[in-house]
């Protein structure tokens, strides 16, 4: 089922497969109409059923990644590559290792870098010079979030380094042993990174992001809700499953 709000075409699906299936469908197509341009990825549960599509697909030749760039949204700091709790390690073991993607096209923030300021800058300005994402993948946090653009008083720009909130921290514990593991900040693509990109494909799922996709799809435009700003983009997709989307039908 599609709908509309405003200019942003929503997709209820019946369960996280279905979700995640179409997700797969619509990315793939950009892929294969786009086959030289560049594409962002998140890391997360959400997006892992469409990965693995993906990586199905990609045997099959349905989808070819040899020729794409990829920038990754986001990566906590300070973390090593072969943690494998970075999104680096995520990235590599879920989708990356698995297709026929060119390894050095793939960029994701370096979560070692001595110079995190310095690191933000030339992610950015790497990310302007292969001409800008053709679409970005995204999922959302229970608070809204994007990338790691935390609820808060203004609309962030470029990537920058974030100090993560605490209820992120919570969230994400559950992939560490303990919440005091999860790393306090983390490397980011800007709000205005994100809108940037041609495109964007943002996916929930469950009846935990109900509210929040309420409130980014029709509450008031607010960076204490940093999603809701994808409704003055121009090219938004939103798949959800039936749960998530419990709020807007
Ligand atoms: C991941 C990212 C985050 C997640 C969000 C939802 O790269 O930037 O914004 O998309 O925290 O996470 P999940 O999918 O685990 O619910």
């Amino acid at each position: 089922m599609n709908h509309k709000f405003g200019s942003i075409t929503v997709y209820v699906e019946q369960d996280y497969d279905a979700m995640s299936s179409k997700a797969a469908e619509i990315f793939s197509e950009e892929i294969n109409k786009h086959p030289e341009a560049a594409f962002g990825f998140a890391t997360g549960g959400t997006p892992l059923g469409m990965y693995k599509q993906l990586i199905e697909m990609n045997k099959q030749k349905a989808v070819n990644f040899s020729g794409i760039t990829t920038f990754n949204l986001d990566e906590y700091y300070p973390i090593s590559r072969d943690n494998d709790q970075s999104y680096y390690y995520f990235m590599m073991t879920n989708l990356f290792e698995k297709v026929n993607i060119d390894r050095d096209k793939i960029h994701i923030p370096n979560g070692n870098a001595a110079d995190i300021n310095k690191e933000c800058t030339e992610y950015e300005e790497a990310l302007t010079a292969s001409g800008g994402l053709r679409m970005q993948l995204l999922g959302i946090g229970l608070n809204g979030h994007i990338g790691f653009n935390e609820p808060s008083g203004s609309f962030s720009r470029a990537t920058h380094c974030v100090q993560l909130d605490q209820s992120t921290c919570e969230a994400n514990a559950r992939f560490f042993t303990s919440v005091d593991d999860v790393p306090r900040q983390a490397i980011t693509m800007g709000i205005g990174t994100i809108m940037m990109s041609e495109s964007i494909l943002l996916l929930a799922n469950g009846k935990g992001k109900a509210e929040i996709i309420k409130k980014a799809l029709t509450g008031p435009i607010t960076p204490e809700v940093p999603a809701s700003v994808l409704q003055l983009h121009r090219n938004v997709i939103v798949v959800l499953d039936k749960s998530a989307a419990e709020g807007i039908l």
